[in-house]
């Protein structure tokens, strides 16, 4: 059988390093237990539209229609904060997300051990944590129509819409009550029922899907109670479920409660392809850093454990995801650090490059 194929898109700012690190480890796996892949790579965001005037290419989407999974690094920098809005980098990663149909973004928020004194929040709070963040991904405000900016009596008028069909919540309320299944059976469903009619629909429609999950224990809640109870008590969730507004928003404010944006990864899922596996696509949680591109010191671990998501999500490979998330547990337990997770002790910081180093080690020793 031919190999799994990635297209790899490293984007703008630190991706190119942090994907760097990750095309190591992709590698490491060849070698090492017998999983090639055939990886291929190509530009988008800023970078695609200097070479091609565009932030992702009809050439470049078309090859991530076939592949098995694309791997993202970042897109955007300060080079592209002005241009036309429909050629900015984001429209690249917006264009992969629509016409993929990658309706369900699992982003998981964990603190590990390690870390947990760099969360904003006191160690107690945060220790353990280990939720799931479910964002529909395809729908919504992102991109609702009527959209845009008009004049009505010589007064300029923006426009979005939120909008979307019972389909729409259903199917990402599947992935969702799916991954609770598989975690610890509770799931909370966060809309704003009290003031939109798309939230009156969504609690509806993710409590009629609720019937074929009899096991799992759903709440809801507003998402602006939501956002306050992530901080207050964040171990009280398991999975939540909400709409691509919501989650993007709510998905920062979980990251940030594990301690560092650097370490984040995520996985937009789509349709089974003719093979079996999802439509899918993976992705740190962090941007393009444009304050640190360059300088090799940005912190490749988000890169890496949205690779872990894929050899999980893709490809069936829990045993090996397992195996590479527990290396990265071990690395920052041993005390290894990038700049973005030095604490007030202080110490020297491992580069990109070096972080890679001993992730490399500790996947060796696991053998
Ligand atoms: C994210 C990002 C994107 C979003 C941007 C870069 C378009 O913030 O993935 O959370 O708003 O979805
Ligand atoms: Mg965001």
């Amino acid at each position: 059988m031919a190999n799994p194929s990635l297209l790899i898109l490293p984007g703008d700012g630190i991706g190119p390093e942090v994907m760097a690190q990750v095309k190591r480890i992709i590698d490491w796996f060849g070698e090492k237990r017998d999983l090639a892949f055939d990886v291929s790579e190509d530009l988008v965001g800023g970078a695609a539209y200097d070479k091609h005037g565009v932030p992702l290419s009809d050439e470049t989407m078309a090859k991530a229609q076939e592949v098995d999974a694309v791997l993202l690094g970042a897109v955007g920098g300060p080079a592209y904060d002005n241009l036309d809005f429909s050629v900015k980098p984001e429209r690249g990663l917006l264009r992969l997300r629509k016409e993929m149909d990658l309706y369900a973004n699992l982003r998981p928020a964990q603190c590990f051990d390690a870390l947990a004194d760099f969360s904003s929040l006191k160690k107690d709070i945060v220790s353990g944590l280990d939720i799931m963040i479910v964002r529909e991904l395809t729908s919504g405000v992102y991109f609702g129509e009527p959209r845009g900016i008009h004049t009505e009596d010589n007064m300029r008028v923006g426009v979005n819409t939120q909008r979307y069909t019972e389909a729409e919540i259903e199917r990402g309320a599947r992935s969702a009550f799916e991954l609770a299944m598989k975690r610890n059976k509770k799931l909370c469903s966060m809309e704003k029922a009290n003031v939109m009619e798309s939230g009156i629909l969504w609690r509806d429609v993710v409590t009629e899907v609720s019937a074929d999950y009899p096991e799992v224990e759903l709440s809801h809640m507003y998402a602006d109670n939501g956002a306050m109870q992530l901080v207050r008590a964040p171990k009280q969730f398991d999975v939540i479920y909400t709409d691509n507004l919501f989650g993007d928003i709510l998905s920062d404010c979980a990251a940030m409660l594990t301690g560092s944006l650097g370490m984040l990864p995520s996985a937009s899922l789509g349709q089974p392809m003719a093979n079996g596996r999802p439509k899918a696509m993976y992705e740190p949680v962090h941007g393009s850093a444009p304050d640190i591109t360059g300088q090799g010191k940005a912190n490749p671990i988000a890169c890496i454990l949205s690779f872990a998501m894929a050899l999980r999500y893709s490809f069936d490979e829990g045993a090996e995801a397992d195996r590479l998330e527990a290396a990265i547990e071990k690395v920052l337990a041993d005390g290894a650090r990038t700049g973005d997770l030095m604490g007030p002790e202080g110490g020297t910081p491992l580069s990109t490059v070096e972080m890679g180093d001993v992730i490399l080690a500790a996947l060796d020793d696991s053998l």
